[in-house]
């Protein structure tokens, strides 16, 4: 096991090493060495794709299928929120519920964790949890559980069927899971991280393993790039 970590270890430094130098003879005219550097790394670990400016509000994958869009929830506060109330803003948005045991929480405290590593950068980026479990995360609920990862992170809910519609449009996989030895349910859920730009539209996808730090250089090598193409 512990072989297999140092062999891994190694194999991502050499990775790391590559983009370096790859980043070092590609890096256009008006970039940093870092900037490149971040953003060639978002490309390897943030998935990047190309985003076209059609519109929708939808980010168009390979194949015509689009992701992100509008939706219509409630906050934790009980308002109810459409994204027309976040347009202007940097959203990284994850789907789950309060209850979960794990990943959740970890994934939120990764989101969190970026959103600090970048400093004054961050505080454009507003951190949302859209729960895909309606019937528990209600606004109270949901009201108590974020404050615990981060003071700016908000908590949308709403009725089974507008949970459904902004999970099929972020194509969010969810259901509910019973164990035999515990008397409350689980949710099986798929677990990305979105970057969702300014415009709506969703810039990058972020899988779970990714540390703070990558997810931080992406996102900020995101917000530069849009920066530098006056958008
Ligand atoms: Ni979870």
């Amino acid at each position: 096991m512990l072989r297999i970590i140092r062999i891994s270890s190694l194999l991502l430094l050499a990775l790391v090493a590559g983009i370096w130098g790859y980043a070092w003879t590609t890096k256009g005219p008006n970039e940093t060495l870092g900037e490149a550097f971040a953003a060639r790394l978002a490309g390897v670990f943030g998935q990047e794709m190309a985003v076209p400016s059609a519109g929708g509000g939808g980010m168009q994958m390979p194949g015509g299928i689009s992701l992100g869009g509008a939706f219509e929830l409630v906050d934790q506060t009980g308002k109810a929120v459409t994204e027309r109330d976040y347009a202007g803003r940097w959203l990284l948005v994850y789907f789950g519920f309060t209850y979960c045991p794990d990943i959740c929480p970890t994934e939120l405290g990764t989101m969190a964790a970026a959103i600090d590593l970048l400093g004054p950068e961050g505080e454009a980026v507003t951190p949302l949890l859209i729960t895909i479990d309606p019937a528990r995360d209600t606004p109270a609920a949901l009201a108590d559980y974020v404050p615990r990862f981060h003071p700016r992170l908000q908590g949308l809910t709403g009725t089974p069927e507008q949970i459904a519609a902004v999970a099929r449009r972020y194509r969010v996989y969810y259901a509910r899971a019973q164990r035999p030895d515990m008397t409350d349910y689980l949710m099986d859920h798929s677990s990305f991280i979105y970057l969702v730009g300014p415009d709506g539209r969703v810039r990058s996808l972020f899988r779970p393993e990714m540390t703070p730090e990558q997810i931080a250089a992406a996102v900020g090598g995101q917000m530069r790039a849009a920066v530098r193409a006056g958008s």
